[in-house]
Formats: C-alpha cells, sequence, structure tokens
C-alpha cells in the first residue's frame, strides 16, 4: 500500500490549476479560471477551477472534486493509479508500507461485554426479567446480552484490567462527573445490548433500566467509533438474511429485533432510539432490499413512520409500513406466539407512497373546503419532492383519497429541486458545514456534541461531510459560495454553542408541550435539557446522548 503520509506529502504539492492546466485549455476569469468541461457536452465553458479552493465544478453538469479526483475521472484510472500517476508527473517518489494495518485496541469493548455477559449469569433478577420478557436462552447468547453492576463495580473491572478512565471515555463507557470529578460508569444496573457494527466490532451499548429509572434506555454517547445515527442494531446478525430474501424490516426497539429474530424473522434490525436519517441509508440500500417498517402505534411511532415513509420513498427504495396497534410491539406479538400473523402483517405492508398520502390526509378535516384544500396542497408539495416515475403513479391516490377529481392534482416538475434549495437556507447551519470543510480536524472537537439530526436544513450536507464525502456537489456548492463566512476554531466554538442552544431551546418546548410523557419521564427530560442549556449559557460545549 502507499503510505498514507506520503499521500499526504504529495497532495500538498498539487495545484488543480497546473492539473486541469495539463489536460485542457484555461481561461482566466476573475479569481478563477473556466475550462470546456470534459465530462459532459459543452459548448460554452461551464467548467470553473478555483486556485483558492483547489478544486474545480461544472455548474452544468456537477461534476467536480479535487487534482486527484479530475485525474481519476479524465483518465478513468482507480485511486492508487491515479497517486501514481500523479507522482510520476510531479517527480515525486512514493513511499509504501506494508500491509500491516494500526488497528486500535478495541479489546475494551470486548472484555467489558463479557464482564457484562457474565455478570448477567450471576444476577437472578436481570435474568429473571428478561425470561419474563419472553427471550430466550439462545437469544441472550447469540446476541450476547449482558448486565451492567454498579458503577464501581464495572470501574474495578476495568481498572484491574489495566484501563484508564480517559480510554473508557473514548469508548463512552465511563464519564468524569461535572460537579465532583469523580469518574462513574455511564451504565448502572442496565440490561446491556452490546451493539455492533456492521463489520461486528463492539463499537456501542444500550442499556435498558430494571429499576424503573426515569430513564428507560441509555445509548452509548457518539464517539469516535460508534455513529448512531448511522448504524442499526443487529444489523451484523440479520445482514445475511437481509441479503437473501432482499428484504429488511426496520423496528424501533432493541427489544422488538432480538424477538423477530427468535421468531425466525432474522432479517430485522432497530434504529438506536433516533429517526431513521439519510445517514442510514448508505447501509440500508445495500443489495437494494424492500424495507419494511415496524413501528408502535402511539403518535411517536406513527409520526416516527411517516418521516421515514417520506424519506425512502423520496430515495425511490420499495416496501412499506406495518403500524402495530393496542399497546402490542412485535416483541409482545412474539411472545404470545403470534408469528403467523406477524408474517401477514409484513406481507400486507402499506406501501410508502400510500401510507404518507393518508397521514397527511388525516391531519386535515376533509369536510371543511378549505381544510381540504390545505390537504390538497400539502399532498401535491410531498408527490412533487419525488421520483417523477412515482408521481404520476401516486397522483390518483392522492386524489382519491381527497376524493377530488385527478385533475385537479398538478405535479410540476423540474424547476423543484432549484426552488427549494434556495427557499432552504440556514446560514448558521451552513457556516459551521463550511467552516469544517474548510479544516476537517475541527470535526474532533465538535463529534460529542452533534449528531446529523440535529440539522434542521442541511442534514444531508453534514452527513456527508461526516460519511468524508467531502467531493459531492452539494458541499462543493457550500465550499464556492462566497456568502458563507468560515470561522475560526474559537468563533466555530460559539457558533457550535449557539446552535445547541436552539436546537435544546426546541426540545425543552417540545417535551413541555408534549402530552404522551408520564410526569416523572416529563420532570426528567426538562430537568437534563435545562441542565444542557445552563451549561451552554457558560460557554461549555454539551455532549449528545
Ligand atoms: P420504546 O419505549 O418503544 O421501548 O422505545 P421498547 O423497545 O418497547 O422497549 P421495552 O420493550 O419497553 O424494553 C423504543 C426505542 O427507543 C429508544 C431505545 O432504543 C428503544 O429500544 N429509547 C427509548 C431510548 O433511547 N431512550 C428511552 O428512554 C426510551
Ligand atoms: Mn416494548
Amino acid at each position: 500500500m502507499i503510505d498514507n503520509q506520503s499521500i499526504e506529502n504529495l497532495k500538498s504539492r498539487l495545484d488543480i490549476v497546473d492539473v486541469v492546466g495539463s489536460y485542457l485549455e484555461l481561461r482566466k476569469n476573475g479569481a478563477n479560471f473556466k475550462a470546456i468541461c470534459p465530462f459532459h457536452s459543452d459548448s460554452n465553458p461551464s467548467l470553473v477551477i478555483s486556485p483558492s479552493k483547489q478544486i474545480y465544478h461544472c455548474f452544468s453538469c456537477g461534476a467536480g472534486g479535487d487534482s486527484i479526483k479530475f485525474v481519476m475521472e479524465y483518465e478513468k484510472l482507480n485511486y492508487p493509479e491515479t497517486i501514481e500517476k500523479l507522482a510520476n508527473m510531479y517527480n515525486f517518489s512514493l513511499s509504501y508500507t506494508d500491509e500491516k494495518n494500526k488497528t486500535i485496541d478495541r479489546k475494551l469493548m470486548e472484555n467489558l461485554t463479557l464482564f457484562f455477559r457474565k455478570k448477567l449469569d450471576d444476577n437472578k433478577i436481570a435474568k429473571k426479567y428478561l425470561i419474563e420478557r419472553g427471550i430466550g436462552q439462545a437469544s441472550i447468547e447469540k446476541f450476547e446480552l449482558g448486565f451492567a453492576p454498579s458503577s464501581d463495580e464495572t470501574l474495578n473491572f476495568l481498572r484491574g484490567h489495566g484501563y484508564s478512565i480517559g480510554e473508557a471515555k473514548e469508548f463512552g463507557v465511563a464519564d468524569i462527573s461535572t460537579n465532583s470529578d469523580r469518574a462513574y460508569c455511564r451504565f448502572i444496573e442496565r440490561i446491556i445490548y452490546p451493539i455492533r457494527s456492521r463489520s461486528g466490532k463492539f463499537v456501542g451499548f444500550g442499556g435498558r433500566t430494571i429499576t424503573n429509572h426515569p430513564a428507560k434506555y441509555i445509548n452509548s454517547p457518539q464517539t469516535r467509533y460508534f455513529n448512531k445515527s448511522r448504524l442499526l442494531y443487529g444489523y451484523f446478525f440479520a445482514k445475511d438474511e437481509i441479503f437473501k430474501q432482499k428484504k429488511i424490516i426496520i423496528t424501533e426497539g432493541y427489544m422488538d429485533t432480538i424477538m423477530l429474530h427468535q421468531a425466525g424473522f432474522t432479517n430485522a434490525v432497530a434504529t438506536l432510539g433516533t429517526a431513521l436519517t439519510t445517514e442510514h441509508l448508505p447501509l440500508i440500500s445495500k443489495m437494494e432490499p424492500e424495507v419494511i417498517l415496524a413501528y408502535d402505534g402511539d403518535s411517536a411511532g406513527i409520526a416516527a413512520a411517516l418521516k421515514a415513509s417520506i424519506l425512502l420513498s423520496r430515495h425511490s427504495f420499495r416496501g412499506g409500513v406495518v403500524i402495530f396497534g393496542g399497546d402490542l410491539d412485535p416483541a409482545d406479538m412474539v411472545k404470545n406466539g403470534e408469528e403467523q400473523k406477524l408474517s401477514r402483517l409484513f406481507s400486507e405492508a402499506q406501501p410508502f407512497v400510500e401510507f404518507t398520502i393518508e397521514q397527511i390526509a388525516k391531519k386535515y378535516n376533509l369536510h371543511d373546503g378549505l381544510e381540504k384544500q390545505k390537504a390538497l396542497k400539502e399532498g401535491m408539495a410531498y408527490l412533487q419532492s419525488l421520483p417523477s416515475t412515482l408521481q404520476e403513479s401516486y397522483r390518483g391516490v392522492l386524489s382519491g383519497v381527497l376524493n377530488l377529481p385527478q385533475n385537479l392534482v398538478k405535479v410540476k416538475r423540474d424547476v423543484r429541486r432549484r426552488e427549494s434549495k434556495e427557499s432552504f437556507i440556514d446560514v448558521l447551519e451552513l457556516t459551521i458545514i463550511k467552516t469544517i470543510l474548510s479544516k476537517p480536524s475541527l470535526i474532533d472537537t465538535l463529534l460529542d456534541s452533534v449528531d446529523t439530526s440535529m440539522f434542521k436544513t442541511h442534514s444531508q450536507e453534514f452527513a456527508l461531510l461526516l460519511n468524508n464525502e467531502l467531493v459531492h456537489p452539494l458541499l462543493r456548492e457550500i465550499v464556492l459560495w462566497d456568502d458563507i463566512k468560515t470561522y475560526d476554531e474559537n468563533e466555530l466554538i460559539s457558533a457550535m454553542i449557539r446552535f445547541l442552544f436552539r436546537f435544546y431551546s426546541e426540545k425543552l418546548q417540545q417535551v413541555k408541550s408534549d402530552k404522551t410523557l408520564d410526569y416523572k419521564q416529563k420532570q426528567f427530560r426538562i430537568r437534563s435539557y435545562q441542565e444542557k442549556l445552563f451549561r451552554l449559557k457558560k460557554g461549555e460545549l454539551v455532549s449528545y446522548e
């Protein structure tokens, strides 16, 4: 392999004007250069080359990237070939490494998982809890379920195995209390669901209280190894079946996933207490399976299903929604021996677009003409956001649900993207994204505090940033956007604090008006948001969890 450092050294010598100029005729254009774009049939020069940003971008076909990308695309080479080609052009000698990769010591997570496993075997109450929920011994072993004892016991175990609190903190397992400076374990007296990455590494834990703690579940915080918005619980155990059946069942909970596997639905996974977002899509879309959303019938579950259904239909996923009613979730149904019924429900999932249109209609009183008009408007806006083939096929569904003639359902195409792009801009979000783009290492300071789902307008761009897809057209446009500033590190931190403040203030308002929460839970969340806001006011970057 080519040594990374040596690739970095080569990169620092490359100049985009030089590189592109060795293939194309460039014309000066203000601070930039222009050329006829070689990636589509271009008549007037639409390729812009920016020496200050070191990128090229075609305003007509969207092609673009850095020097390396240009050579890759122009010469149709793969990455190492391109690096070698450029090294030759620049008379640069590359150094090579042998294949041994530096891997970080993840043994901490493995050892801790084993420790929790053992603690479950030792704890009668925890064991009994699982049995009462219907979980069999085979499932306990397959999913490596465990029990986290007292904080001190876990910390002692870690210390005894030579791990520092710093290391435990890095994996999100321990933390230091803000007011007493004492270390504590994040998971205390909880059933532990170890979370594996898609390749099977232990990256985080979910913990369910069995002592009625107001936080029913606690999950590992975002760490270098664990991004809960990108992972799906159980994916590692489900992936073979997903590939075989070309079908994936997405549930809301750990328990649902485990119980579905136990009942033979071994293609089930769960989101980790977060909504389904664009960040999950790369994982889900492998092998292009049909997606079944299996969500609870409470208002939170329906709202989550609607959001996910909109997302998936916009990205042309096949599949549909199953809403579980009557206080029963998939886990309960397996416990009650209702596998047959489950199987039927999954096969009768309501297609995403239909489900979405029905849910939109339900928000309005369709006996009232004005309300109906609003429903039509919202329905059409949704249809317009879909790929055009879907738009046509579902016009009839919208007119049917609203009981209106089909010619009233108009969908206009093309203009849509541009319009929506210009009207949905959030400068604070863009500034944060652009600043990180200008200096990607800055993300380390923020990683613990942010999550893609916090971005209201530009979550897709932030997800691309986290996925390191720095040359994606959406990110390139931000880089070339001169109205958006970039900040230095201190300014970034204060922008982030403003951003978090805005986020948690809204959360606080939402919780206050949430009628589905019981009193204890509500108090607990209100207090936790208030504490975050208080710490933000003091200028502290609070962590996301
Ligand atoms: P539910 O409240 O529906 O829990 O939350 P559940 O899966 O039915 O769990 P059991 O059956 O009571 O044990 C669904 C998911 O939302 C996340 C968890 O990932 C949970 O599996 N969650 C829920 C949290 O992250 N924190 C919470 O306080 C509650
Ligand atoms: Mn449940």
